[in-house]
């Protein structure tokens, strides 16, 4: 069920979404459209680096799933001219395993860890003198006879992506020297995003169907991506091929995505937290449950679009449905007098 969603994390991606990833990503800061101030941060230090001689400074990337992070990261490393090593936190079970990918890096490489917050606690605390010092200091041997060696590792970046920067240590937060954060992307730039891929995959697409595609895209290059191929594969059976504003339009009420991006999951949870928990609060796992999705899932994909456009919200006693949210569902707003909510 997760992974036939638009927004789910790489993770869970399909292969074909996995492929149209590949296919479409950016290469260049130029070609990368958007988050203008993360790109100007990053071209300035990657420029100094290089004038200096020496490596970027360890790179933390944040935020939701399909925004880029992943990209940028092969950006940084293409602009700087190095290899990169990829990883992820999961991937990483014992210190011997990240031990092993350190040694291992040339002067100046890009090391990438993917969902670093999902790094075990013990793994993590290598990196700390690996980012600090570029030292590691491993255990050889066993019980008494047991002794500690120190490694030099060469000087190389760190770039670490994580959707979920709050579960993420202090330790290792610190030793980022540039932390950027990603945020959805608005319409107009939606647009731009759209008249690319469509441009790289050949596909006829005028102003109008750009545009129904943006704003339905929840502020997500991943979902623009795919929305834009399933558009595709609806103007070419039902229509004459060019995805124009109303072909889209027709598209998106046969894929069951609604004039604000949600599809059937988001509505169906939007519809649970008010109609089985009368707006609500109601817990993660309760709801969760309620929709037949993952706790986390819920918690890492589409409860921050939900929120971002301001139909849930995350209180201490838990979610809450606000009244936008019974508007866009067509739902009587019922909320107790006695209830503050804001
Ligand atoms: N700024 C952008 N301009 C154009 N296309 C983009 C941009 N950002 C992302 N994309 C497209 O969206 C796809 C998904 O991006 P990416 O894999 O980098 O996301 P991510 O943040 O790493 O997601 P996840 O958290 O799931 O790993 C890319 O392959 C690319 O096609
Ligand atoms: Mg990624």
């Amino acid at each position: 069920m997760a992974d036939e969603r638009p927004g789910v994390a790489s993770g869970a991606l399909s292969p074909e979404e996995k492929a149209l990833d590949l296919t479409l990503r950016p290469r260049t800061l130029g070609e990368f459209i958007g988050q203008a101030a993360n790109k100007e941060q990053l071209r300035i230090f990657i420029e100094a680096a290089r004038n200096r001689g020496d490596v970027l400074d360890h790179v933390l990337l944040s935020g939701p799933p399909g925004l880029g992070k992943t990209t940028l990261a092969s950006i940084i490393a293409a602009e700087l001219g190095v290899n990169t090593r990829a990883t992820s936190g999961p991937a990483l079970e014992r210190q011997g395993d990240l031990a092993a990918i350190l040694t291992n890096l040339e002067a100046g490489e890009v090391l990438f860890i993917d969902e670093i917050h999902r790094l075990p606690r013990t793994v993590e605390e290598i990196l700390y003198p690996a980012m600090e010092d570029f030292k590691i200091d491993i255990i050889i041997g066993r019980g008494p006879g047991a002794r500690s060696v120190r490694l030099e590792l060469p000087r190389y970046t760190l770039i670490g992506a994580t959707t979920r920067v709050g579960l993420m240590t202090g330790p290792l937060l610190t030793r980022f020297g540039v932390s950027l954060r990603l945020d959805y992307y608005p319409v107009e730039e939606m647009e731009e995003i759209v008249h690319r891929a469509a441009g790289i995959l050949d596909i006829e697409i005028d102003g109008g169907g750009c545009h129904e595609i943006a704003r339905r895209a929840r502020g997500t290059p991943r979902v623009a991506n795919r929305l834009l191929k399933r558009v595709r594969d609806y103007a070419e059976v039902e229509a004459d091929k060019a995805v124009t504003g109303d072909v889209a339009v027709r598209a998106m009420a046969m894929l069951q995505v609604d004039e604000m991006g949600l599809d059937v999951l988001d509505q169906a949870i939007l519809g649970a937290v008010i109609d089985k928990f009368s707006g609500g609060p109601v817990g993660l796992k309760t709801l969760a449950a309620a929709v037949g999705e993952e706790p986390d899932t819920l918690e890492e994909v589409y409860e921050p679009y939900l929120m971002q456009v301001g139909f849930l919200k995350r209180t201490p006693r838990g979610r809450v449905a606000t009244p936008r949210a019974f508007k866009h569902l067509g739902r009587e707003y019922t909320r107790n007098e006695g209830e503050t909510l804001f």
